[in-house]
């Protein structure tokens, strides 16, 4: 417990799923925390509950591939409590899907956008925050897909995530002397809406199950919880790097 205590935290991608479980660990912690997404309706709600609990948190709904919904989730910041220590970019989106061949230049360009170019405008505007008061943590997230394990069907999806750890890497060398930590969750599955509707036959769960040492998928629980590892003062000497949460899946061959 209070292993955020006086942190402040942005977490996008809240309105459900990791983002959601990860930013009320987060405000349980005692982070007061910015929440992100889309659906309005789904972050007053998050808000809620996560007053209820005795927390503090504010709500401010936009589209990641926006850079002034970026800069506005960080004036959210400072407006609401003083500065900015946390950032978990966390939205994404699987894309356009399918045969490569048949895969169009918007659709593969729409999920970069989402996924990465969204993710370095995020941290252009949270680092430049950060370093005003010496420092912070700022985590994305990425994948196994793209990185230790290879599915087709899913080019757009791999090429942005994996980008993401290129991210990571540059900005950690750049700001580390500026006390910014940058890193990389890389999940293996994990049972949300995303799981489930890309997953959406007995069969297809079997089979992803199957993909990983532990012979089950993550709760979203379990993804919080090492992101709570990588944004807090825990992991003050962990910056740079790919971390694999992913239920043995990178040395699974059975
Ligand atoms: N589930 C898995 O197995 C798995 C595995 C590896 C990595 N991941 C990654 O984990 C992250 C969270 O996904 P999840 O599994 O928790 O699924 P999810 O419940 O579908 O969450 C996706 C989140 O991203 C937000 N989002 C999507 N597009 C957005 C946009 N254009 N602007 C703003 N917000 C946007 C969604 O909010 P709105 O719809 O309200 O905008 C939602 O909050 C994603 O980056 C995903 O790629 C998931």
């Amino acid at each position: 417990m209070n292993r955020l205590t006086n942190k402040v935290a942005i977490v996008t991608g809240a309105s459900s799923g990791i983002g959601r479980v990860t930013a009320k660990l987060f405000a349980a912690e005692g982070a007061k925390v910015v929440v992100g997404a889309r659906r309005q309706v789904e972050l007053e709600s998050l808000v809620a509950e996560i007053k209820a609990a005795g927390g503090d948190a504010v709500a401010g709904a936009g589209d990641v591939r926006s850079e002034a919904y970026h800069k506005a989730l960080v004036a959210a910041a400072i407006e609401n409590y003083g500065k900015l220590d946390i950032a978990f970019n966390n939205a994404g989106t699987l894309g356009e899907a399918g045969p490569s061949t048949e895969v169009s230049e918007a659709g593969f360009s729409d999920t970069l956008a989402i996924n990465l170019t969204a993710s370095f405008l995020a941290a252009k505007h949270q680092i430049a925050e950060m370093i005003k008061h010496g420092g912070g943590s700022v985590v994305f997230t990425s994948t196994f897909v793209g990185y230790s394990f290879a599915f087709p069907g899913v080019a757009a999806y791999a090429t942005s995530k994996s980008g993401l750890i290129g991210l990571t890497q540059a900005l950690a060398a750049e700001y580390g002397p500026q006390n910014v930590r940058v890193n990389a969750i890389l999940p293996g599955a994990v049972d949300t809406d995303m799981y489930r509707e890309m997953n959406d036959t007995s069969d297809k769960q079997a089979f992803i199950t199957n993909l990983h040492a532990l012979k089950r998928v993550a709760a979203p629980e379990e993804l919080a919880r090492s992101v709570l590892y990588l944004a807090s003062d825990d992991a003050s000497f962990v910056t740079g790097t790919a971390t694999l949460v992913d239920g043995g899946a990178s040395i699974t061959r059975t």
